[in-house]
């Protein structure tokens, strides 16, 4: 069946990978006014739930992207075959935009053949989605410019980022890479908010198994360094994320990515802070924002510049 409402004037969509996030995009994508999710394409011969219906997903990726004719193709595979999809459909279905999730490449090699991607034609048609860069949290932050002023310069930030995957380490490994592949990407993207984001400047691992990593990176440039130290984790019981960001003044900012809330506290004292109504699933919220973007101008997502130095920073601490 397909699931196509056949709305007109906006942009038609083909998800490729009917998994875990595979599901959040068409449902996105589905509700939102400005697309049009005409199909999903997956190795296997999974549904996928859009609301009440499901989606029957197609396996002939060829001849799918044939029949379809999408205008963007959303890359939702395992993050180790993000690349050998996006060379499937720019050999199969060559004008159309690409958004691929995060991180696109897990190895210095694949970072190297998405370079070269990058040094074609196809160059203007890739988009990277970095979900959690437009968490309502973020975003709050991001815009309260005020606020950030006069905190003064940031001086340093941590963020924790935890999974509850070590029942199926193996699994999640094939899946997602490690710990660090998958989540410190989500925060780069979001100290980038705040920050440009630097090298790394150490790595240690915080268990036997390998799957607590403790990173610091460099913020800023010059005179005007501050250190971020990242810690991921599959070691936890539930998903449990958040930045802390400590300014010049003292003052401090915490948003709590799982709760989807931000304060700022001052002396002691809350000064600012952000909530939500609890209405929206917090993942929905992420691509919500995230294909607000990509509909009124996807130029405003984040750069080929700065995906590429993220990436870089997210592999030399690998
Ligand atoms: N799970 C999350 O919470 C989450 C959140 C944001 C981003 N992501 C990113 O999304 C990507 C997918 O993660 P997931 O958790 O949804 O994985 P998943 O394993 O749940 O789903 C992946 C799907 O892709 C299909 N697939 C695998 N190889 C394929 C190929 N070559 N062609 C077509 N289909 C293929 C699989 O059959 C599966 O249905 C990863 O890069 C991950 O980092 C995941």
């Amino acid at each position: 069946m397909a699931v196509s409402r056949a709305k007109s004037g906006v942009m038609r969509v083909v998800v490729v990978g009917a998994g875990t996030i595979g599901s959040t995009h068409a449902e996105v994508l589905d509700a939102h006014d400005q697309f049009d999710l005409v199909g999903a394409i997956d190795r296997e011969h999974r549904d996928v739930v859009v609301g009440s219906r499901r989606l029957r997903t197609r396996t002939d990726f060829s001849r799918a992207l044939a029949d379809l004719s999408p205008d963007m193709v959303v890359i939702a595979t395992p993050t180790g075959t993000h690349l050998d999809v996006v060379g499937q459909v720019l050999a199969a279905h060559p004008a159309c935009r690409l958004l691929v999730e995060k991180p696109a490449v897990a190895s210095w090699a694949e970072l190297d053949r998405l370079v070269d991607v990058m040094r074609g034609e196809a160059a203007e048609r890739l988009l990277f989605a970095h979900h959690t860069a437009y968490a309502p949290e973020v975003l709050w932050l991001a815009r309260a410019k005020e606020l950030q002023q006069s905190g003064g310069r940031l001086r340093s930030a941590f963020c924790v980022f935890q999974d509850p995957y070590a029942n199926d380490v193996p699994g999640y490994r094939q899946r997602l890479g490690s710990s660090w592949v998958d989540s410190g990407i989500n925060a780069l993207s979001v100290l980038e908010r705040f920050a440009t984001v630097g090298p790394p400047l150490g790595r240690r691992h915080l268990d036997v198994e390998g799957i607590v990593e403790e990173v610091r990176v460099q913020l800023g440039g010059g005179d005007e360094t501050a250190r971020a130290t990242i810690v991921t984790s599959w070691e936890a019981s539930a998903s449990a994320k958040s930045t802390r960001l400590v300014y010049e003044s003292g003052m401090q900012v915490l948003l709590d990515h799982t709760g989807v809330t931000g304060l700022a506290e001052q002396d002691g004292r809350i000064t600012h802070r952000f909530g939500t109504d609890g209405s929206r699933v917090r993942r929905i919220q992420h691509y919500r924002n995230l294909y607000d973007v990509v509909a009124n101008g996807p130029d405003a997502l984040t750069s080929w510049e700065t995906t590429h130095r993220l990436l870089r920073t997210l592999l030399h601490a690998t």
